[in-house]
């Protein structure tokens, strides 16, 4: 019997001993920057001339890892070897896959501030950030591996007295999995283990800018007892390795993370009925959001504030959860405003490597000049209240910055930033404030502070957004207890971390035996 599923508590950091601890393994992985990673392709390690090079955001210089980077013939070759290993995996015992996920999920937690310092390093996050991105991933392991165990014996259905019947899951096949930057360790390692234990074989294709911790869980897994061939680590150019295997007759399931544009792109090519092709290809697309945070009158304006500040701002705002959107009842906007504002400009942007610092820098250039280039869309449309801003002198820093007074429908409430980015609209009643806040083409998060418990149940019939939030922000869901997924162009709302979330990695089969 396993212990039921509890997630893994975050670390205080307050605490010296947790401190120094956290202190003494950033130096280590700073010692240990730079190193060559392999591709991973049935156990044998593979260097490749090409490499992908990972930098550390914070120190634009300061190059974490070099990378093999795999091209379409290696794509081929993993296809080739999760296809055979897929024939004797999928016919293992669920307990011996789930107890993997159990082993990987306690050498993680022993290595815990090991893992979080390459975090702070390879993604540019604030310990916090980064602690909360290492328990998710941990919490992932766990919370799979017992719905694995849940589910191995299939599901109750009716027989009769002429026969019996059985309904269980099966594996599907091959399952290549595109992961985004953002969540560089639970998201990866999520979608990687969702298909591993409920049978499939891996194809593994980790975003460019941070692969090496994607190399970092091969470890883990080849230590927890995973055979050779179940994961694949093929990091490599999404235009090429990405649209090889998507489009690839053998490829039975799709896990991508990321962008709209990427997401929307996989989900057509998805759909093509390649030569040789003997299913319909399964796809799970989780994108991007546009998420709002509706504040109604006589609401607690001050949690409303710091939850803003927190949801807006955490990992620079680079969470698809992340609050880009305020609509405030008109009677409470300008002190609302005024409130975020000030917890704005206390906000202490720096390197990550500082224990204080509660804003590091966006991901990379491309993300800098994205950012400050809907700044200036910002000026035009509203009125900066603060930031704007940022300074690349060391890494891509981009200052927390509030636009005031825009339309509901403007760009910069419209569109995903992701980055430091909030835009506040007035609504004139709370229905109205509702109607808004569902006015756009996402449906991810999104949170309401209200204390009228008529406009509370209001906003859980009609806010439709996946994850909805009452009287908190709109960032951190936790494994088993958030499951979390949207609608609309959010993506397929597979809710992962939720007891639904194994099922769409499998198919169903009926059994019937006359008696
Ligand atoms: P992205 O779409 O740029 O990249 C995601 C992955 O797709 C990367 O591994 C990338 O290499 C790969 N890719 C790029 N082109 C490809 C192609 N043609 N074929 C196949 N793969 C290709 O996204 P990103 O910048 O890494 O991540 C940020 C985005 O992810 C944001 O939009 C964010 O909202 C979204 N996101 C969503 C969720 C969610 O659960 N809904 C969670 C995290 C991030
Ligand atoms: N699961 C992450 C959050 O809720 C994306 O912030």
């Amino acid at each position: 019997m396993v212990t039921p599923y509890k997630h893994e508590p975050f670390t205080d950091y307050t605490v010296d001993e947790n401190r120094k601890a956290l202190e003494a393994e950033l130096k280590k992985a700073e010692k240990n920057l730079g190193k060559d990673y392999p591709l991973i392709i049935g156990g044998e390690r593979i260097t490749t001339d090409e490499k992908i090079i990972s930098y550390n955001p914070a120190k634009k210089d300061q190059v974490v890892g070099y990378v093999s980077k795999a091209n379409k013939e290696l794509a081929e070759k993993a296809m080739q070897v999760a296809d055979e290993t897929f024939q004797w995996w999928r016919k293992t015992k669920p307990e011996m896959r789930a107890d993997i996920l159990f082993r990987a999920a306690a050498i993680v937690r022993r290595r815990k501030h090991e893992f979080t310092a390459h975090l702070v390093l390879e993604g540019g996050k604030p310990w916090k950030e980064a602690d909360a991105d290492t328990a998710e991933a941990i919490d992932f392991m766990e919370y799979y591996g017992r719905q694995m165990l849940k589910l191995k014996d299939g599901v109750e259905i009716n027989s009769r007295e002429i026969e019996n019947n059985r309904y269980n899951y099966i594996p599907l096949g091959v399952t290549v999995v595109i992961s985004p930057w953002n969540f560089l360790f639970a998201i990866m390692a999520g979608t990687t283990l969702a298909p591993l234990v409920t049978g499939n074989t891996v194809l593994l294709k980790p975003a460019s800018t941070t692969p090496v911790i994607s190399y970092k869980l091969m470890e883990v897994l080849e230590e927890a007892g995973m055979p050779a061939g179940v994961v694949n680590f093929i990091p490599g150019s999404g235009a090429e390795v990405g649209d090889y295997l998507v489009d690839h007759p053998r490829t039975r399931l799709i896990s991508f993370t990321g962008s709209r544009e990427v997401g929307t792109r996989i989900f057509e090519r998805a759909g093509i009925v390649h030569e040789g092709q003997k299913w319909l290809k399964r796809t799970i697309i989780e994108m991007g959001g546009k998420d709002t945070i509706v504040v109604d009158k006589g609401s607690d304006l001050e949690l409303a504030a710091e939850s803003i500040t927190y949801s807006a701002f955490g990992f620079s705002g680079q969470k698809c959860s992340a609050c880009s959107r305020v609509i405030a009842h008109e009677d409470v906007y300008d002190d609302l405003l005024a409130r975020v504002v000030e917890l704005t400009k206390e906000i202490n942007v720096s390197d990550p490597t500082n224990h204080d610092t509660y804003m590091g820098p966006v991901i990379d250039e491309k993300a800098y000049n994205k950012i400050l280039d809907y700044a200036e869309t910002g000026k035009k449309e509203g009125k900066l209240m603060v930031g704007g801003t940022g300074d690349n002198s060391k890494g891509w820093f981009v200052n927390p910055t509030v636009f005031a007074d825009l339309e509901h429908d403007s760009t910069i409430m419209q569109e995903e930033i992701f980055g430091p980015v909030v835009g506040f609209s007035k609504a004139k009643d709370f229905d109205q404030a509702i109607e808004f806040a569902n006015n756009t083409d996402y449906g991810l998060t999104g949170a309401v502070f209200t204390n009228n418990r008529a406009n509370l149940e209001k906003a859980r019939e009609d806010f439709h957004v996946g994850n909805l939030y009452f009287n908190r922000g709109c960032t951190a869901a936790i494994v088993g207890y958030h499951p979390f997924g949207g609608f609309n162009m959010s993506g397929t709302d597979s809710k992962a971390g939720g007891p639904d979330y194994l099922v769409h990695h499998m198919q169903g089969k009926t059994t019937s035996e006359m008696l």
